[in-house]
């Protein structure tokens, strides 16, 4: 098995555990990367996945390598958390713009060829934030809820044309992301995880590897929660 593969943000993060898992699968592995370095051993594309010519361009440097796009993972994402009186718009539209039409302006330019080959998987990682909400997290939290309407909305468009769409929600994984709070909020929310702990990178990669194998064939709008059972299966 050796297929097209895009992964956003995928030089570091979950996003990197995903490129490292399907690559050592045998799959020819591509990632986008915007602020921070390309990862070693990967192929890697500049990106700032809020604008719509660098994501063509993306495309049109990983197809020129590895061929038309297979399979597509929406990973990058960003977080910019504050209490709603203390939200400015750009605080929320900028994570809207980011987390959510990104992976809309991914998934349209991924789905040309997907179309054309009558086959495709789109993953897209939203968070257990976005089914359950959080305090300080609106913005984030209504990005993520949005990936569940668009990628079940995808799975009616184009499922007849063999394309799946699934969604994977992480909870609090050990990751840069997570970093960002204090030990206090991290043994808060830990107390709220019957596995009592974060999540390792590698296990969200499980996931998505599996949703985005022949084996997960029949499975298309589906929203799979990693989060130690935090959520319940929600
Ligand atoms: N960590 C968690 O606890 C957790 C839980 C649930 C869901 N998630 C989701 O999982 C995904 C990965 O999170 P992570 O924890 O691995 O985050 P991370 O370590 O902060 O990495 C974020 C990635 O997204 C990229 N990115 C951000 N904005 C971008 C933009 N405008 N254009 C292109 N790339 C952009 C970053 O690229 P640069 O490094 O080049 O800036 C980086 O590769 C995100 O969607 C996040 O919301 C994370």
């Amino acid at each position: 098995m050796s297929r097209s593969v895009l992964i956003s943000g995928g030089n570091r993060g979950i996003g990197l555990a995903i490129a490292r898992h399907l690559a050592a699968a045998g799959d020819r592995v591509a990632v986008t990367y915007r602020s921070g370095e390309p990862p070693e051993g990967l192929f890697a594309v500049q990106c700032d996945i809020t604008d719509t010519e660098q994501v063509d361009r993306a495309f049109g440097e990983v197809e020129k390598e590895h061929g038309p796009v297979e399979v597509l993972v929406a990973n990058a994402g960003i977080t910019k958390d504050q209490l709603l009186m203390r939200m400015s718009e750009d605080d929320f539209t900028s994570v809207l713009d980011t987390n959510l039409t990104g992976a809309f302006r991914l998934t349209k330019r991924a789905s040309r060829a997907m179309l054309r080959a009558k086959k495709g998987r789109v993953v897209l990682i939203s968070s257990a934030v976005g089914l359950r909400g959080e305090s300080g997290q609106a913005n984030y939290a209504a990005s993520k809820a949005g990936l569940v309407g668009f990628a079940r909305s995808m799975a009616r468009e184009l499922g007849s044309r063999g394309i799946t769409f699934n969604v994977v929600a992480p909870g609090l994984t050990e990751t840069s992301m997570s970093g960002q709070l204090s030990d206090e909020q991290l043994e808060g929310m830990k107390s709220q995880i019957p596995l009592g702990r974060l999540a390792r990178p590698e296990e969200i990669a499980a996931a998505v590897a599996f949703l985005a194998s022949d084996e997960a064939s029949y499975i298309t709008g589906a929203v799979v929660p990693v989060d130690g059972g935090a959520g319940m299966g929600h």
